[in-house]
């Protein structure tokens, strides 16, 4: 059984105080659905402030970056040891890191490497850009993305660890892959590919989201599909209302409680 997770990925939003604002308004509406972690993946600054506003609660936090080394003269960066305090996730390999900032498979690894060392969630992200979706290239581009971010972690480590499936194209464009799509991508190419390094019983507990476009009209139909864990989510994350209502939809769909 996979416990579904509706993680949102802020990107570049909210100051310390819109956060808070937002902590308080889905605290309330969310503290009796069961059975999906949810998870808000905020600004570095803000994390402090939310951990104090989300004690009591069964909400989890995650950065969307880290750093592999523990300290030292590495202006800008953010250690695993400082995430620790704060937080229990940490997005890695997202897109826009990987466009934007020169994140690489191997910077990737890395990073998960690092922060499984110091007890933190992976979340890594893995997706096709629109040239290689239109040339067919889907399938082996996001396969090899996946075994060069796995590349040394055993098969105990794959239990925490959790993908996000995040087709380029997808991300804050409001085209979201088809639920079928997204499903046959994560099924037979993200989980196929950890059953031939890990075989299938870690297969079968690894939880992959989908990520790219996921909104309230849309998360029902993508929960549905047997091999979406939950969603990673930019843009409707930001909105309390809507957050509140895709972790109700994916305890509701995929949830055991
Ligand atoms: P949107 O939900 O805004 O498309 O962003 C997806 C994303 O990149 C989450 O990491």
């Amino acid at each position: 059984m996979r416990t579904p997770i509706m993680a949102g990925n802020w990107k570049m939003n909210k100051t310390i105080v819109e956060a808070l604002d937002f902590a308080k308004a889905v605290k309330g509406p969310l503290a009796s659905v069961k059975g999906v972690e949810k998870v808000i993946c905020s600004s570095f600054v803000a994390l402090a402030p939310l951990a104090d506003a989300f004690k009591g609660t069964d909400f989890k936090l995650g950065s969307q970056d880290i750093y592999w080394e523990e300290q030292g003269a590495f202006t800008g960066e953010v250690s695993p040891l400082m995430l620790k305090e704060v937080c229990q996730m940490a997005i890695i390999g997202h897109s826009e890191r990987r466009q934007y900032f020169g994140e690489t498979d191997e910077t990737v690894n890395k990073k998960i490497k690092a922060a499984l060392a110091h007890g933190l969630t992976p979340i890594v992200c893995v997706g096709e850009s629109l040239e290689q979706n239109q040339a067919g290239e889907t399938e082996q581009f996001v396969g090899k993305q996946v075994r060069a971010a796995l590349d040394g972690i055993t098969a105990g480590q794959m239990a925490d660890i959790v993908i996000a499936y995040e087709p380029i194209w997808a991300i804050g464009t409001g085209l979201a892959a088809t639920a079928d799509d997204a499903n046959r991508i994560i099924g037979q190419v993200v989980r196929a590919a950890i059953s031939e390094l890990y075989g299938g019983t870690v297969a079968g507990q690894t939880r992959i989201l989908y990520g790219g476009s996921v909104n309230t009209k849309n998360v029902e139909e993508l929960m549905q599909q047997p091999d979406v864990d939950g969603g990673l989510v930019g843009g409707a994350s930001l909105k309390p209302d809507d957050y509140i209502t895709l972790a109700k939809v994916a305890a509701g769909v995929k949830g055991s409680a």
